[in-house]
């Protein structure tokens, strides 16, 4: 009877459909969820407030994210009700699974196939240090043994959350991460009004408004490297209104800190809140996670200001300067570069008699950028030498040390242009490793600008990458500025390192490409890194950590340049933005404008040039001299003053903005006509922000003979020049002032 009993089993299990067989494994024993108690958890800086309620089931909610409140613990009254929890929106991390039905945070793939992770309270703590107080709370899935760190960064004085997870594969098995954003934030207000920043090469951070509706909106990128030349991983969220608003109303302004691809999303749930997601992108990025192994996010940093997006950008800019940004506090040398001046065609002479005008006319750096390398594929085009870094030698017979030392001896500093994370195809470096650039099996290997991608997941390549770093340090002593480029997307990814764990290209690229700045920094902690990516393709605050500036575009027309300044300006502080007189006709848009507003424009960032000083008229010398010589009077306010907008050029005809040192005591205000305007007549009023009403400050126009303004040389109230009596003659497209004030 029992071997019947057994056969039958066996020819059941032998017919059963296999899913029906999958299928019964499944159990239905319900862990049991120990009880906590109920409790409000507060992540609070000097004026915002970011409040959590455990319920006593364990799960973790957010309640507010705005002005502090007061005693957080109101909070524990105003909760809402279980039935309010059904979809569990609103959730601090919500996770794919349990009743969730939205957008996840975190969406794992398990070793059985299942895609469930509810994830529950187990504890928190405080910790602090200088300025920072550090919130990490800890969450729980008891059924898969996933376990997810919360970790929160207030920034007191500056009002700035930094916030990122800790992801640890608490299970025995293998798991797949399908989404595992950095942070969520849920959000209450009647309206949404979403500024983001689109671009392209020579267009970056385009400003576009949008008011949210219900469906999800995604801000993306999936480019792998150069991944903000169309999209910007940042965003300002204006609350309770459809407007743009400079100086009043709430205003959110996120930013993640991620060279990668990434996507932000937005989703308008029905009860009208708002869930927002910040993080990896994951797309082609199922992330392999072994047992016991843990996913860090990268951080994605936000704040709050009831004074509107200058409220919000000036917390932005005082975090990074002092948190973020490398050496954020130094003042960055000016410096006449190569590049639109003399392109791949130069010689020692040509660069030498460049560093001679660069003295002439005060500036404080030479940078010698790309076509100085390559011997057997010489760089004279964008088509060969790329990863040969060695100095070409019809070029530059004596060498870089011989450049840097005439620079040096003209009391210039030297910087010199890297590309290394590349390589053209016409290189020795491409026929020796061609397992190193990135490709995908039995696939063409597509080119950008002639070019293919390194493959910076491999330890192999970051060594490399390192090297050349290192290598290229070398070359003189001394070298003072590094110009770090990257100019190409990846395309049909694929690694020959990686071999079947494709999934981890992208999210190991961006870390391989950490590692190697992590490295530069610990053996070079003083050369100043400028970012660059075909301009400004990586502008984002994870290159900020190891890089003390980005070059924001290729596009140095001062009129393309005050469109991506002033949004750019929005996220990041002005300290990191170089910005270069050029020559006009300018090479990218072919717009002529005059000198001085090319002056004024690129003053209003890290000022340089770039061009041949030979072709400037005797005038236009002596004007670039003056210009540059004023810059250093008020330099500093730039690289650490706060902003304040006064007019936007998407407004209307004018582009002006201000910044104040910290003890209100100065400050430089810049005013630009961007569109001829008729009735300009009798003078542009704006009202000057930021400044102490009961101060007198004498008002300085910088860089004429006579002045665009009847109060030039006298000295005014803070709230007078707040009134609207501050207004300068701009008659032309093209006119522009500078004005210093200085408290008596
Ligand atoms: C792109 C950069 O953005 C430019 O400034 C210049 O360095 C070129 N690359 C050189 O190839």
């Amino acid at each position: 009877m029992r071997k019947t009993l057994l056969l039958a089993a066996a020819l059941l299990v032998a017919i059963l459909p296999a899913e029906a067989r999958k299928a019964k494994k499944f159990t239905h024993n319900t862990v049991q969820i120990p009880q906590v108690s109920r409790q409000v958890i507060a992540v609070e800086t000097d004026n915002t407030a970011l409040v959590f309620l455990v319920r006593e089931n364990g799960q973790l909610m957010m309640l507010h994210y705005g002005a502090r409140v007061g005693d957080p613990a109101q909070y524990l009254a105003a909760a809402l009700s279980d039935a309010d929890y059904n979809t569990l929106a609103g959730m601090a991390y919500p996770a794919s699974g349990g009743r969730y039905i939205g957008e996840p945070a975190l969406h794992v793939k398990y070793a059985d196939g299942t895609h469930n992770t509810e994830l529950y309270y187990t504890g928190h703590q405080v910790t602090a240090r200088e300025g920072c107080t550090t919130t990490s709370i800890g969450l729980q899935d008891y059924v898969t043994g996933m376990e997810v760190k919360l970790v929160y960064d207030a920034y007191g004085k500056e009002n700035v959350i930094a916030a990122h997870t800790e992801i640890r594969n608490g299970g025995g098995q293998p798991v797949a991460l399908l989404n595992y954003a950095s942070a969520a934030l849920y959000i209450d207000a009647d309206e949404y009004l979403l500024t983001h920043f689109h671009g392209a090469w020579a267009a970056e951070m385009q400003l576009e408004h949008e008011v949210l509706g219900h469906d999800m909106k995604v801000i993306e990128s999936r480019r792998g490297v150069q991944a903000t030349q169309g999209n910007n991983p940042s965003f300002l969220l204006s609350l309770g209104t459809r407007e743009f608003r400079e100086n009043e109303g709430e205003v959110i302004a996120g930013a993640l800190a991620w060279s990668g691809n990434f996507r932000l999303s937005f989703d308008r749930d029905d009860a009208h809140r708002l869930s927002i997601l910040a993080g990896i992108s994951p797309f082609a990025s199922a992330y392999p996670l072994k047992a016991g192994d843990t996913f860090v996010t990268p951080e994605f940093i936000y704040t709050w200001s009831a004074e509107g997006a200058g409220g919000a950008s000036r917390n932005l800019h005082r975090w990074a300067r002092k948190y973020s940004i490398y050496d954020g506090g130094q003042v960055n040398p000016t410096l006449l570069n190569s590049w639109e001046g003399a392109y791949f065609n130069f010689t020692t002479e040509t660069l030498l008699r460049m560093m001679d005008d660069a003295a002439l006319m005060g500036l404080e750096m030479f940078v010698l950028d790309d076509g100085w390398f390559g011997n057997d594929y010489p760089r004279n085009g964008d088509n060969a030498g790329l990863g040969d870094w060695e100095p070409n030698r019809t070029k530059l017979p004596e060498g870089i040390d011989y450049l840097a030392q005439y620079a040096h001896g003209k009391g210039l500093k030297f910087g010199i242009w890297i590309e290394p994370e590349m390589a053209n195809p016409a290189s020795n470096l491409a026929h020796a490793h061609p397992d190193w650039v990135v490709q995908s099996p039995g696939r063409e290997i597509y080119q950008g600008r002639n070019q293919w991608v390194l493959d910076l997941s491999n330890p192999a390549v970051q060594d490399f990458v390192f090297g050349i770093f290192d290598r290229t340090m070398q070359l003189a002593p001394g070298i003072d500025y590094i110009k770090w480029d990257c100019n190409r997307v990846v395309q049909s990814f694929g690694s020959p390192y990686l071999e079947s764990e494709q999934d981890r290209f992208y999210v190991e690229y961006c870390q391989g490409l950490y590692n190697v700045m992590r490295r530069i920094r610990e053996k070079y902690p003083r050369v100043i890194v400028q970012c660059c990516s075909s301009g400004g393709g990586r502008v984002d605050y994870g290159a900020l950590r190891y890089c003390n500036e980005i070059w924001t575009s290729d596009n140095t027309d001062a009129l393309s340049r005050i469109y991506i300044q002033y949004a750019t300006n929005l996220i990041y502080p002005a300290c990191v933005m170089a910005s270069h007189v050029s020559a006009v006709p300018n090479h990218q848009t072919g717009n002529v404008t005059p000198l001085k507003f090319r002056f004024d424009v690129a003053c209003a960032g890290r000022l340089g040039m770039e061009l041949q000083p030979r072709n400037l008229s005797t005038q236009e010398r002596a004007l670039a001299e003056r210009c540059i010589g004023s810059y250093y009077k008020y330099r500093d306010l730039v690289f650490s003053g706060d902003v304040y907008r006064l007019a936007s050029p998407y407004d209307g005809s004018y582009y002006a903005l201000m910044y104040v040192s910290q003890d209100k005591r100065r400050a430089v205000v810049f005013t630009y006509c961007i569109h001829f305007e008729p009735r300009n007549v009798g003078g542009k009023s704006f009202k000057l922000s930021g400044l102490d009403p009961s101060r007198t400050y004498r008002v300085q126009e910088l860089n004429v003979d006579r002045s665009a303004w009847w109060g030039n040389g006298q000295a005014f109230s803070g709230s007078f020049l707040a009134s609207g009596a501050f207004n300068p003659v701009l008659p032309q497209q093209y006119s522009s002032a500078i004005f210093y004030l200085e408290a008596d």
